[in-house]
């Protein structure tokens, strides 16, 4: 008898203690912003889960819970940010409280604990290195940009001509045109388009895309690896990341062979060998940039510059299908200003229609809808709301380029809302922030504009992009919801401009 009541006892402890720690589990800290209530354990993941876009179920949630609100992913809180003051505050005014990245499981896993720019803390070392991508897409955007462009170019006709009046996907011919730019920044030379190292090369990217959408719970609830279909996709994705990180340390020990420090540098690897070299000699701060985080840093350009640029363009030319009288306008812009001749960077300036579809693409497909999550660093506020440190931050930036309160009629696409009453391009816009901004704003904002403007102006001065037959709805609609926000695949028929 005795015996049995202290089972029950136990039973009872444990049912308190079970209790009392779920309570603790799903509480909102105090002062939190509002938001759905959390399941013990994995928290509202199942949010997660649900195949949709998040970035629009997020939009869907400030209905109910305003413009920011909070969520409990697995282990961790996280508050989303959905319009423009609040994001202002916390990316520009708090730029250092929230400028930490969470520190993700299998990022963790791929880039070394942070050894890169991407997902690296915001450290001296990060700082360094993120100047260090400055200074090399800076001299790549003034001396090699136009000239690689020129010579790409010829090779994207060659594919066009081939296919022209037939229906086909324009993915690979842009991706071939993308990769081959930042390859010449990060590598220093460029890819014949059949070449196979630069299929395998994209190839293993878009392989890692499709991964890190299976290993994104990971992230979340780091025992979630013990289950036998994670520890599936999580095997797969380190062996791709092995795989892309191979063909990086291919080019890295190419260039130990051949490039010379005495001479300038002329890509990123050259850049990072030589600053790698300077270091040593001075002895100042030679652990700031080791071999593992120049293989790191090349992997994060390649990488964070091949997949938003190429979503970008193909949102571009779907836009264009839709709206033919806009693609038309274009054209005789690019007639009566340039005429013949390729488009250089100095014309932007003189092309503020031009300058107006690409934001209005930008806005309208918003390539990187929710960013890349930022973490609080210390306790702080955002609003009149608490955000204790380690909160992870989102940032809606569809929300902010769908907000009704300075888009009219955002589901539309309207170029014209970036010129002013005299044609001129309206400079930063509120709710616009497709590269994000602050700290951690994108380091290829610059490069990116730039490649974008010299191949969508080249497309839409040499063809003209129809609907395939058949086609009747729109065509810029989304697709997959990776990382990146492609549009869904569509058929093109390009026809040559005479
Ligand atoms: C249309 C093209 C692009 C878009 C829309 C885009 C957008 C973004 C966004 C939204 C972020 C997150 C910023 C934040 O955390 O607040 C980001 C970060 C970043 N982007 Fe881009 N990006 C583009 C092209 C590029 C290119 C061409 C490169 C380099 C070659 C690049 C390199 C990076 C890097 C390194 C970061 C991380 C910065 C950090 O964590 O400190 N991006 N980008």
């Amino acid at each position: 008898m005795l015996e049995c009541t202290s089972t029950m006892s136990l039973v009872v402890v444990l049912i308190v203690l079970l209790f009392t720690w779920m309570y603790f589990n799903i509480r909102r800290p105090s002062g939190m912003p509002p938001g759905p209530t959390p399941y013990p354990i994995i928290g509202n993941v199942p949010i997660l889960l649900e195949k949709k876009k998040l970035w629009n179920t997020f939009k869907d949630m400030t209905f109910k819970y305003g413009p920011i609100f909070s969520v409990k992913f697995g282990w961790y809180w996280g508050v989303v940010i959905n319009n423009h003051d609040l994001t202002q505050e916390a990316l520009l005014t708090k730029f250092n409280e929230f400028s930490g990245r969470h520190p993700s499981y299998t990022f963790d896993l791929s880039s070394d604990h942070g050894k890169d720019i991407v997902f690296a803390q915001p450290t001296p070392t990060w700082k360094f290195h993120r100047k260090l991508a400055h200074l090399a897409i800076r001299k790549f955007c003034t001396d090699g940009l136009e000239s690689l462009v020129e010579k790409v170019i010829p090779k994207v006709g060659d594919v066009l001509s081939e296919k022209a009046g037939t229906p086909f996907d324009p993915k690979e011919v842009i991706k071939l045109a993308v990769y081959n730019i930042i390859a010449s920044m990060c590598f220093g030379h460029e890819y014949n388009f059949k070449d196979p190292q630069l299929h395998k090369l994209m190839k293993v990217i878009d392989e890692i895309n499709d991964a890190i959408g299976n290993c994104s719970i990971l992230d979340f609830i780091p025992a979630a690896r013990f289950l036998p279909s994670t520890s599936m996709n999580l095997g797969l994705f380190r062996k791709l990341t092995l795989e892309y990180f191979a063909i990086i340390l291919t080019e890295v020990n190419q260039h130990l062979r051949t490039y010379s420090p005495d001479e300038p540098a002329n890509d990123v690897i050259e850049l990072l060998l030589k600053t790698q070299k300077d270091e040593l000699e001075t002895d100042s701060s030679a652990s700031k940039l080791t071999d593992v985080h120049i293989k790191h840093i090349v992997s994060d350009l390649f990488f964070a510059g091949t997949d938003t640029s190429t979503a970008s363009l193909l949102w571009a030319v779907a836009c264009m299908m839709d709206n033919p009288d806009v693609q038309e306008k274009i054209k005789k812009e690019l007639d009566d200003v340039i005429g013949d001749r390729p488009p250089r960077l100095s014309d932007r300036g003189k092309l503020p229609y031009t300058e107006a579809v690409i934001m209005e693409i930008m806005r309208y497909g918003t390539a990187s809808p929710l960013g890349l999550p930022h973490r609080a660093i210390e306790d702080s506020t955002i609003g009149n709301y608490n955000v204790p440190v380690g909160t992870i931050v989102f940032i809606n930036h569809w929300a902010l380029h769908n907000d009704s309160k300075y888009w009219v009629s955002p589901e539309k696409f309207k170029p014209e809302r970036f010129l002013d009453s005299t044609r001129t391009i309206k400079q930063r816009l509120p709710s616009f922030l497709p590269f994000s901004t602050g700290r951690r704003g994108c380091v290829g904002e610059a490069l990116a504009k730039a490649e974008i403007f010299l191949i969508f102006s080249w497309l839409i001065q040499n063809y003209k992009f129809e609907k395939a037959p058949g086609e009747t709805g729109n065509v810029a609609i989304t697709g997959t919801c990776q990382l990146t926000h492609f549009p869904r695949p569509y058929q093109t028929v390009v026809h040559p401009r005479g």
